[in-house]
């Protein structure tokens, strides 16, 4: 499917009154989290959004590379918000990708946490949010996303034990506008519950795929391993290691054990 991404095209009746009512589009350019940050800096709007028809530098979480290539989405949401949102944010945007995905299609997805989105038990969109923060003052945060939507899979061999689209889960692509335009929608309206003290902890962590599993989790220079018990509000992971204590850990990647 050859989907026509233009500004006009994403914002046209966008049911949103902030989220996406400013959209720079760029059909291809290094990283969107990147544009989005000098954007901030120079004191966009909050709200605007900056998307790529692809990345050639998409950056993931750990240093690590996000391939975007056309037919991905690739896109980050500049915002200003206080310095107690910006843990929730993790959670705002992993759960505004399930709900999108869930509404654009029938695919039920999960979150791994603390933010990864999956299908079938492979990572189908990741979400990398930068901030700047000036003792107690946010200047901006970006929350980026990226979605594997129309490629196939097995073009791209580093992902392939990982990874899946939607065009390869339902056999057939997915219209990119529907996805972002649903997105910006999600995000928006998840953000207003989180201003308004919403209950965004308990649906991520009612998302979670990694409760009760036995994982590996890696944070820094530290591993970890043992049963997820629970997560705590601040977003942090809650362990249970084989000698019986609990760890929490703030940040880091997990692999479950076993997939289910
Ligand atoms: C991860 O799972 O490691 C996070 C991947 C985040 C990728 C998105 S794509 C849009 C935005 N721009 C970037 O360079 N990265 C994020």
């Amino acid at each position: 499917m050859k989907d026509i991404l233009s500004p006009e095209s994403i914002t046209c009746n966008l049911e949103t009154r902030f989220i996406g009512q400013r959209v720079l589009y760029y059909p291809s350019l290094a990283s969107t989290n990147e544009v989005a940050k000098e954007k901030a800096r120079r004191g966009a709007v909050a709200g605007t959004v900056v998307v790529a028809g692809e990345q050639t530098a998409g950056k993931g979480r750990r240093q690590r590379v996000w391939l975007s290539p056309e037919g991905s989405i690739a896109l980050s949401v500049i915002l200003y918000p206080g310095l107690g949102c910006l843990p929730p944010l993790i959670m705002l945007a992993s759960l505004a990708v399930v709900r999108s995905i869930e509404a654009v299609t029938a695919l039920k997805p999960q979150v791994k946490w603390p933010n990864d989105v999956l299908i079938n038990t492979r990572k189908v969109s990741g979400i990398l949010i930068e901030s700047e923060v000036r003792g107690d003052a946010v200047d901006y945060a970006v929350i980026g996303i990226g979605v594997n939507v129309n490629l196939r899979i097995s073009d791209f061999p580093e992902i392939v034990p990982t990874a899946t689209s939607l065009s390869d889960e339902l056999a057939r692509d997915v219209s990119r506008l529907d996805l972002i335009r649903r997105l910006l929608v999600e995000v928006e309206t998840l953000y207003l519950a989180l201003l308004s003290k919403g209950p965004i902890y308990e649906a991520w962590r009612d998302s979670l795929v990694t409760l009760g599993k036995e994982v590996h989790v890696e944070s820094g220079d530290a591993t970890y391993d043992g049963i997820a018990e629970s997560v705590a509000r601040d977003g942090s992971l809650l362990l249970r290691r084989p000698d019986g204590g609990l760890s929490r850990i703030v940040a880091g990647d997990v692999t479950l054990r076993h997939r289910v």
